[in-house]
């Protein structure tokens, strides 16, 4: 299977842990636009779910095709989040915002009584941080923010450069709650549980896209089939 067939096929894999009356979060991405498709069929076909999507950009694709929403104030806890993500380890440790979506989807899965991560086979790490961190930050102040994530990182060995995201007009780019994301491109992370931790002890760091203990199961699209990743 190609990239975007092994998608599809951990999203529809994903389809079998949705029960009938759920409450479900709803990533943000590619891979969870695959399952917001598939999802929308089996609605068609009656089952009765609500969904909270995890950006403007899922709620109107799920709008679109007839996925009933709600949200975080309605709906305060979720049964189940299926999102995608950037990078995961064995541990379901994970990188994620590369579509800029991490603080809600992090909200939302911690919502949730269990997070599913569906990935392709190209997303699992050894060790994470190939893919660039994002961190999401309060505008005020982003410079001082970033001198403080270059100061943290690097004690914890983890050093490279630290770019604030643009848009495609070269336009800095806004998160759906009006922050900045830094991308951080340390190539490789040692101890993510410990810099997850001391980043988000900066003020104006609002959270990173290190998802750590939040994960309770992958899906991964491969070659030949769909793996399943549980914690050890
Ligand atoms: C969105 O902010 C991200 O966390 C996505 O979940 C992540 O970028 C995965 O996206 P793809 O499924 O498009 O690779």
């Amino acid at each position: 299977m190609t990239g975007d067939n092994q998608k599809q096929a951990a999203a529809r894999r994903a389809l079998d842990f949705v029960e009938d009356g759920m409450k479900l979060g709803i990533g943000t991405g590619s891979t969870a636009e695959e399952f917001v498709k598939l999802l929308a069929e089996r609605v068609a076909g009656g089952l009765k779910v609500i969904g909270v999507p995890t950006s403007e950009r899922t709620a109107a694709l799920a709008k679109k095709l007839g996925v009933p929403l709600s949200n975080l104030d309605d709906t305060p806890h979720l049964d189940l989040t299926i999102d995608g993500a950037d990078e995961l380890d064995s541990q379901l440790r994970l990188i994620k915002g590369g579509g800029g979506a991490l603080l809600r989807e992090k909200i939302v899965a911690t919502s949730s009584d269990r997070m599913i991560v569906i990935v392709d086979a190209s997303k699992v790490v050894k060790t994470l941080g190939a893919f660039p961190l994002p961190i999401e930050v309060i505008p005020f102040g982003a410079v001082s923010t970033a001198a403080a994530i270059a100061k943290i990182a690097s004690i914890y060995d983890c050093h490279g450069k630290i770019a604030r995201r643009c848009d495609s007009y070269g336009e800095p780019f806004f998160t759906d709650s009006n922050n900045f994301i830094f991308d951080c491109d340390f190539g490789k992370i040692p101890d993510p549980d410990s810099l997850a931790r001391e980043l988000n002890l900066i003020p104006g760091v609002v959270e990173t896209g290190l998802f750590i203990g939040i994960a309770t199961h992958a899906l991964v699209g491969t070659p030949t089939g769909v793996d399943m990743i549980e914690p050890k």
